[in-house]
């Protein structure tokens, strides 16, 4: 890719985050913390650790407490979110549990109302039954937040661009309006999409940044893992208490192999964004597509604000496919390159269906307000060649709508 491409990539976006690799690299990685002084962590599998006396013991005493390898993870985490700490869990949803297992039974969570489908059920179909009341707004709209914010509000629940609508929050002005209405409310954002390299919300001013580290920031499709980096102390405090009192943490090797995709999550942010945008421009160029959502082309409605609180864009793009969901589905079935499969984030590249697939615990109504239709189509356009990815797709393309172009 020559560089020209690349600044046409990024052109209006903000600057990168300074160092960013190089923390990616080094920050919790230290030889020195080991006798050994190995360079490259080792993976800790011990649950316990030796004690010189009782309470006398060297920062770790049982594995769902704390554990060597994972805090080398978190370290290096908090460091890529300009944060003073970070926190792992078991997956995406366990880290979406303890966040809300802050909370009391009557407190109040408003959630934007385009967020992944787990995210959706977890607050609606569990959190609800145990005393919280939820609501789903859409943040994109100012006043349909400041309306939405009631005095038992505790939780603002905030995911962008949002899976699979790719609709833009503005992380600073919905903190702001949370924030100005009441002090105790603790603004998340899921930022599952962007990763660390595209996106800082705690910058933004919102108080927790949590991740699906499933997705990009472990980015080998080979790890269940949830992130959550926080700022404050009060807040720290209480997610750690969580982390080991409800004890959904991930593996020490979980953590290996997360802390070591890190070492590449720039190289491969930049490769997203560049495929991400070949493809996005190929569909949007092509009469077989309905529409192409994708917030680095300027025909997507909040590409403004994209460019105002992000570095770039990861390589998201959801579309509609002329036609029907016979024509979806033939297109998800030619595809060659382009694995039929849930999940993103990965070097590979991926399509699926949400109705059908990641979204379909979304009540049909709802999806059918979001705009899920039958003929929507997700990719996570993964690191492969630029022509081999468009070849793939448009061979697809052709099989589903044989008689144009
Ligand atoms: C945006 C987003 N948030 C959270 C989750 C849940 O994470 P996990 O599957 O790691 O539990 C997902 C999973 O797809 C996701 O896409």
């Amino acid at each position: 890719m020559d560089s020209s491409r690349q600044a046409d990539c990024s052109n209006g976006f903000q600057e990168l985050f300074k160092s960013f690799a190089t923390d990616a690299i080094h920050v919790g990685q230290e030889p020195e913390q080991w006798n050994s002084m190995a360079v490259v962590p080792p993976i800790s599998l011990s649950t316990t650790f030796k004690q010189h006396g009782p309470g006398d013991h060297a920062g770790f005493e049982y594995s769902r407490s704390g554990n060597p390898t994972r805090n080398c993870l978190e370290r290096a985490v908090a460091a890529l979110d300009g944060a003073k700490y970070c926190l792992s869990f078991a997956s995406g949803l366990a880290a979406t549990m303890n966040i809300t297992h802050m909370l009391k039974a009557n407190d109040g969570i408003v959630c934007m109302n385009d967020v992944y489908g787990g995210t959706n059920r977890y607050f609606s179909r569990v959190a609800a039954e145990v005393g919280l009341s939820v609501s789903f707004a859409d943040c994109t709209q100012l006043d349909v937040l400041r309306n939405a914010l009631k005095p038992n509000t505790k939780l603002l629940w905030i995911e962008t661009p949002t899976n699979p609508m790719m609709k833009v929050v503005d992380i600073e002005a919905c903190s702001k309006i949370a924030h100005e209405y009441s002090k105790d409310i603790i603004v998340v954002v899921d930022n599952t999409f962007m990763s660390s390299y595209f996106q800082r919300p705690l910058a933004l001013g919102a108080d927790i940044c949590m991740y699906s580290a499933t997705k990009y920031m472990n980015g080998h499709s080979d790890v269940v893992m949830g992130l959550a980096s926080v700022n404050r102390d009060d807040l720290y405090e209480r997610l750690k208490y969580l982390q080991n009192a409800i004890g959904a943490v991930p593996s020490p090797f979980d953590c290996y192999l997360c802390n070591r995709g890190l070492k590449t999550l720039h190289l491969r942010m930049q490769q997203h964004f560049r495929n991400g945008m070949a493809a996005a421009r190929f569909l949007e160029a092509d009469p077989r597509v309905e529409k192409v959502i994708f917030p680095g082309l300027p025909s997507h409605p909040q590409h403004e604000l994209m460019k105002k609180q992000c570095t770039g864009c990861p390589g998201m793009i959801t579309f509609y496919i002329k036609g029907t969901l016979e024509h979806a589905t033939a297109f998800l079935r030619n595809l060659k390159l382009f694995s039929l499969a849930e999940s993103l984030g990965g070097y590979e590249s991926l399509a699926e269906h949400p109705a059908i697939m990641t979204h379909a615990s979304v009540p049909e109504g709802d999806r059918a307000l979001l705009g899920i239709s039958d003929t929507l189509i997700r990719l996570s356009v993964g690191l492969e060649d630029e022509e081999d990815i468009i070849r793939d797709l448009d061979y697809a393309l052709s099989k589903a709508h044989p008689q144009a172009k």
